[in-house]
């Protein structure tokens, strides 16, 4: 038994923010942001929470399917901003959906999350366990970007996109390969709650070394760009390449990648080092900037949606992100995960 993607659906919140509104806040301009980016605008959560997000895509992509909340037998969501540690994003979304037969859990994998979730629901279907998944990443960026730091916060927006899959005895998901480098956490970090009890000195740091909390610092967002710059290129050959191999697809017959969204230059340096047409891989960052675990799933429903998916499409998903983590899942479209109600 294999399994396939039979749905999409995704989710973005009302309030769409320009560069030139971000223009207001800290010292930058439309031309900086457009040119080092390529991002335009983003979409940043008002009212909207990351399960509210998360169950609108996975209710999209339920209602796609024509299925009935009960098929579904796991969801997994991914993200690095869930509304709270517990109840966690999936078990929020299974109430809202009223998913009564399935097991959640929520992943935690950076920017590649929406991968490793599609590795996780197609392994468990492989194996027997379940029968349909959704994988949903979802996040709130704009909770923990700091907006007064011009080189992390024009660079973010909030989403959520969902897949539904299912056992079928053709692959749809053909191949699916993974990475994490620990050692190279620091260059993307959001630190968490420091260690507070009656027995802990306050001034220690919680875990030490290069990558642990320590008391004093808030939980927004920093980067090294360059290193993550660096470390996504190679990121990106690398899940595209691992994935062909193993999927026994040659990258030649890749007919879209569809790469996590964090900058247009990334993309361009990677179609630039693999010789591979620039249009080969599907951006739609500039609408909404990098969304995270969401900005895989986004970009596929959108792709879905405007008909730029054809039954038996290779396609390349590849996320890479903090931890440091990276991954690729091969996928090849089935024609019946192309259809909408209404
Ligand atoms: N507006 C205007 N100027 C800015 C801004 C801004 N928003 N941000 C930085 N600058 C300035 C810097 O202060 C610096 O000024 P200085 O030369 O006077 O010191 C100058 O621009 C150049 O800064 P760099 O950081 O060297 O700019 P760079 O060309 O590297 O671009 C960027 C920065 C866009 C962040 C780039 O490094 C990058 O894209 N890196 C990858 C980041 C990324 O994608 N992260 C997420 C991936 S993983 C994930 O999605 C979680």
């Amino acid at each position: 038994m294999f399994s396939t993607i039979i749905a999409t659906g995704s989710a973005v919140p009302q309030r769409e923010v320009t560069n030139a509104e971000l223009a207001q806040l800290v010292d930058t301009s439309d031309e900086w942001i457009v040119t080092r980016t390529g991002m335009s605008r983003r979409r940043i959560a008002v009212t909207e929470t990351t399960s509210s997000l998360a169950a609108a895509a996975a209710r999209r992509a339920l209602d796609g399917a024509g299925l009935s909340p009960d098929a579904v037998d796991l969801i997994v969501a991914a993200t690095v901003t869930p509304d709270n540690f517990t109840p966690t994003v999936s078990c929020q979304v299974q109430a809202t959906l009223g998913c009564a037969r399935a097991t959640c859990f929520d992943l935690w994998a950076g920017c590649s999350g929406f991968v490793y979730g599609v590795k996780v629901a197609d392994a468990m279907i492989r194996s027997g366990a379940v029968s349909r998944a959704i994988v949903v990443g979802a996040e709130t960026l704009s909770r923990v970007v700091d907006w007064t730091d011009r080189g992390t916060c024009v660079l973010f927006g909030d989403g959520a996109g969902a897949v539904l899959m299912e056992a079928s005895p053709a692959p749809g998901v053909m191949a699916c390969v993974t990475g994490s480098d620990g050692t190279r956490g620091g260059f993307l970090r959001i630190p968490g709650l420091p260690i507070r009890n009656p027995w802990a000195d306050a001034t220690s740091s919680t875990s030490g070394g290069a990558s642990g909390a320590s008391a004093a610092e808030p939980s927004v967002i920093s980067m090294d760009g360059q290193e993550v710059f660096r470390f996504a290129v190679g990121a990106i050959q690398w899940s595209i390449e691992e994935a062909s191999k193993l999927a026994g697809v040659p990258i030649g017959r890749i007919r879209r990648i569809v790469p996590h969204q964090a900058n247009n230059r990334i993309i361009d340096a990677v179609a630039s080092r693999m010789r591979l047409p620039r249009e080969v891989f599907y951006t739609n960052l500039q609408h909404y900037g990098n969304t995270s675990a969401a900005s895989i799933p986004i970009a596929l429903d959108e792709m879905n949606r405007q008909g730029l998916l054809h039954n038996g499409d290779h396609l390349a998903l590849v996320g890479f992100g903090g931890g440091l983590t990276w991954g690729g899942a091969m996928v090849r479209w089935t024609a019946s995960a192309t259809r909408f109600p209404g």
